[in-house]
């Protein structure tokens, strides 16, 4: 494990981030608008949004949008070391089980920043994910 500390100006980077992909998500069937975005280890931000279809279960989250993006950019050495989910109605909302397990997959000690029931809850990746799995 590192470090799991995110300066004030990362937190509403990724905030921000996350807000403006939520305007973009693809979600005529549930109605409801997800956004994410990733800050890797590099510095670099990726955003994502859900993307649903007709064909209900090939629906892919937000958070897993963003994860692939940031992989297809920076690679097999991608890091997360924050990711923070948002979503239209403002209701809390974690990250589903797949997306905390592909969340584990690239930062076991990853920041999870998400709508908790007052205000926005944080947590390292395997405290929402204990005993996550590995190959
Ligand atoms: N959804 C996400 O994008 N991320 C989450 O953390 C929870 C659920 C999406 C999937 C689907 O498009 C909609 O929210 C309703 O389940």
């Amino acid at each position: 494990m590192t470090c799991l500390s995110l300066s004030t100006e990362d937190r509403s980077r990724l905030l921000s981030a996350a807000l403006e992909a939520v305007k973009r998500a693809y979600a005529p069937y549930s109605q409801f608008k997800v956004g994410a975005a990733v800050l890797t280890k590099k510095g670099n931000l990726f955003a994502g949004c859900n993307v649903e279809n007709a064909s209900y279960g090939l629906t892919i989250c937000a958070e897993r949008v963003a994860i692939g993006s940031a992989v297809a950019a920076e690679g097999e050495e991608m890091e997360i070391h924050a990711i923070a989910v948002v979503n239209q109605q403002k209701v809390p909302c974690s990250p589903c089980g797949a997306c905390r397990q592909v969340i584990f997959e690239f930062g076991v000690d990853a920041l999870v920043i998400f709508q908790g029931r007052e205000s926005f809850t944080e947590m390292p990746a395997a405290e929402l994910l204990p005993d996550g799995f590995r190959l």
